[in-house]
């Protein structure tokens, strides 16, 4: 931002960060022709369960309506968006998932455990971290095998549990992120017993297997390479993603359109 823009963004030396930083908000929100808000699901992540009522938004933005639809200053979508679009405007990073579909092709793997590793963390860098694995699961479940969501779903709780037959042990990576004295919760103990007496337990494992924590900057993955799979073993709705009746199609919609305001 310039000074010029500062000026009138009202920055002032004798603001503190987060009041400059709330002021650039509001400064950008006034330039859109649209009123766009947050949900509160959003707020609670800046840690405060507030949100702000139509009335006073109104007020606030005199002569303009709320956004029902796209955020303008998002990454436009297709008219019927597929979900490799998802994938070059919604995801936020998709090195982890190319690098772990790219090791389960290495490895010889199905391709449905291919795709199993190229989505298994959608949800994370869509969407949201916590419970990650059951919100991915439920994301593609109208347009996978039951294999691949259903080990999408596992994985959320077999990656804390080794399994010695396939060279998995708990990641070093959870000591450093977790501390040595994380233990997981009780529901995520009983969703892996549950899940090493199920058939697609393997599928699930494999995710494990296959996930990379430390991911190689240099290693060259690409969309492209994954696009036959995706063409074999996701049904793409033709009305587009988010558009088709499915049980998910409102997630779809609400990562195209998270600031839509109803
Ligand atoms: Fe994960
Ligand atoms: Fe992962």
């Amino acid at each position: 931002m310039g000074p010029q823009a500062a000026a009138q963004a009202k920055i002032t030396s004798e603001m503190t960060l987060s009041e400059k930083a709330d002021a650039i908000e509001e400064h950008m929100m006034h330039e859109l022709d649209k009123i766009v808000t947050k949900s509160v699901f959003a707020n609670m992540t800046d840690g405060h369960v507030d949100m702000e009522g139509g009335a006073a938004l109104m007020k606030k933005y005199p002569g303009k309506y709320f956004n029902m639809g796209p955020d303008p200053r998002l990454p436009p979508m297709p008219e019927k968006p597929t979900l490799l679009d998802y994938f070059k405007n919604r995801f936020a990073s998709t090195n982890h998932l190319l690098q772990s579909g790219a090791l389960a092709i290495k490895n010889g793997h199905s391709e449905k455990v291919v795709l199993a590793c190229l989505l298994h963390d959608i949800a994370v860098v869509s969407f949201i971290r916590c419970d990650h694995g059951y919100w991915g699961a439920q994301m593609i479940e109208p347009y996978v095998d039951e294999e691949v969501s259903w080990a999408v779903r596992a994985h959320q709780a077999l990656r804390f549990f080794p399994d010695e037959s396939v060279g998995y042990s708990y990641p070093e990576m959870y000591v450093k992120l977790f501390g040595p004295d994380y233990r997981p919760e009780p529901y995520i103990v009983a969703e892996y017993e549950r899940a090493t007496k199920h058939r697609h337990y393997m599928t699930a494992r494999l995710i494990t297997v296959n996930d990379i924590y430390s991911f190689d900057p240099n290693a060259k993955v690409s969309l492209d390479d994954f696009v036959d799979i995706i063409g074999r073993h996701f049904r793409q709705p033709k009305e587009g993603l988010g558009f088709d009746a499915s049980p998910s199609a409102h997630m779809w919609r609400t990562i195209m359109w998270p600031t839509r305001f109803l």
